[in-house]
C-alpha cells in the first residue's frame, strides 16, 4: 500500500476480502477515506456492511487482502488501530442497568482517564448529546433515540479522530434521525473522519462527502451522492397505484413504453421506471389503460439517490427500508481480541 495515501487517508483498504464458509460476505473491497471527510457505506440487508466495518475495527480478520486505519494494519497493529477508533455497532454497548451518566464514566475508567476526567467527560458527552438531563436516569428508561445518543456518546469517549457508525440510525423516527444527523455534522465540522453504514439513501445524500454501495459483498458504484445521481439519474416516471395487487401489473404496462426497467416500491405503492426523451405520459396512460391498470398518479421527476440504488442493486423490485421487517443479525462466531 501507497505510504502517501496511508497519511492522507484515515482508511485505507486493498482487495479485502471476509468468506464464510463458501459464501464471501465482502470481496475485493478497495478503499480510500481521505481524513476528515464522511464515507457512507450504503446496502440492503447482508450486503457486507458490518462486515466491513468489523474488519476495519479489528473485531474480524480478513480472509484476504489489506487494511490501515490512521496509517496502522488492521491485522499486524490492531491495537494501534484501536487507540485511533470509535465504534457505535448494531448492538448496544451500553448497560440498560446503569445511569447515561454512570455508563459513560465507566467507559472513561476502561479507557484510563483519571475519575475525575472521566467525570467531567461524561458531562460533556451529555450535554453535547442533549441528554443532559437524562444522565442520572437508567438506560433501559431511555426512547430509542436517547438510547442510540448515547452509543454515540460511549464511541466518543476517548475523542478518537476516526468513528465508525453501524446503520446508527436505524429504527429511528424522522426527528431522532434530524437531531442526530445534525450531531454527526458537527462532530465532523470538528474534524473526525466518519464511516458510516446504512440502508437510508437519504441519509447518505445528507451526510456522506463519498458513497460507496454494496451489493452482495461486492461494491457496485462509488461516487459523490450528486455523482451517482448524475451517472444513473435522469428523469423517471412514477406511476401510483392504490392496491399492492396492482404492482406487478404497473410494472409490467410500464415498462413497455419507459426507457428501462421498472422498480416496485412496495411501501409506497409506487412503481418508477427511466423515461427517456420520447417518453410521453400519455402512452404510459394508454398502456396502464391497456394493462387493465387504475392508476391513481402519473408523472415524471427527477431521479433520486434511491433510483439509483435500485437500479444498481438487488434484490430487484423490493425495498428494504422497514428497519421492522430487517433480517436478524447473524450470530457472530468471532470475539474481539481481548
Ligand atoms: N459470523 C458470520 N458467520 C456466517 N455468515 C456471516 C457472518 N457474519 C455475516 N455473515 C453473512 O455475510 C453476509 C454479509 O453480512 P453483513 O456484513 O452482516 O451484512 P450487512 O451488515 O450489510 O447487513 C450475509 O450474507 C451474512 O449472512
Ligand atoms: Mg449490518
Amino acid at each position: 500500500m501507497n505510504q502517501d495515501t496511508q497519511t492522507s487517508h484515515a482508511v485505507v483498504a486493498a482487495g479485502l476480502g471476509k468468506r464464510y464458509g463458501e459464501q464471501w460476505a465482502l470481496h475485493e473491497f478497495d478503499l480510500a477515506v481521505p481524513t476528515g471527510s464522511v464515507l457512507g457505506l450504503l446496502g440492503h440487508n447482508g450486503a457486507g456492511k458490518t462486515t466491513a466495518i468489523r474488519i476495519l475495527t479489528t473485531l474480524a480478520a480478513p480472509t484476504e487482502g489489506s487494511a490501515t486505519v490512521a496509517g496502522h494494519d488492521v491485522v499486524t497493529e490492531p491495537a494501534a488501530v484501536r487507540d485511533q477508533i470509535g465504534l457505535t455497532s448494531q448492538a448496544a454497548t451500553v448497560d440498560g442497568l446503569m445511569s447515561g451518566l454512570a455508563n459513560l464514566e465507566m467507559i472513561g475508567r476502561l479507557y484510563h482517564l483519571p475519575r475525575k476526567v472521566a467525570q467531567a467527560r461524561a458531562q460533556e458527552l451529555l450535554a453535547e448529546l442533549a441528554l443532559e438531563d437524562a444522565g442520572d436516569r437508567l438506560v433501559r428508561d431511555y426512547s430509542g433515540g436517547m438510547r442510540r445518543r448515547l452509543d454515540l456518546a460511549a464511541s466518543l469517549v476517548a475523542s478518537p479522530p476516526v468513528l465508525f457508525l453501524d446503520e446508527p440510525t436505524t429504527g429511528l423516527d424522522p426527528e431522532s434521525r434530524n437531531e442526530l444527523w445534525d450531531l454527526l455534522r458537527q462532530l465532523v465540522g470538528g474534524g473526525t473522519t466518519l464511516i458510516l453504514t446504512t440502508q437510508y439513501l437519504e441519509e447518505a445524500d445528507q451526510l456522506a462527502d463519498e458513497v460507496v454501495l454494496l451489493d452482495h459483498g461486492k461494491i457496485v458504484a462509488t461516487g459523490s451522492p450528486a455523482q451517482l445521481k448524475a451517472r444513473h439519474g435522469g428523469e423517471r416516471v412514477v406511476v401510483t397505484v392504490d392496491a399492492s395487487e396492482e404492482l406487478a401489473a404497473a410494472a409490467q404496462a410500464l415498462e413497455r413504453v419507459a426507457a428501462g426497467r421498472a422498480e416496485i416500491d412496495h411501501e409506497e405503492l409506487f412503481v418508477t421506471a427511466p423515461a427517456s426523451e420520447s417518453t410521453r405520459l400519455i402512452e404510459v396512460v394508454r398502456a396502464l389503460e391497456d394493462g387493465g391498470v387504475d392508476a391513481h398518479d402519473v408523472r415524471r421527476r427527477e431521479a433520486t439517490l434511491d433510483d439509483v440504488f435500485f437500479s444498481l442493486t438487488s434484490p430487484r423490485g423490493t425495498r428494504a427500508t422497514s428497519p421492522t421487517a430487517a433480517t436478524p443479525t447473524p450470530t457472530d462466531t468471532e470475539e474481539a481480541p481481548a
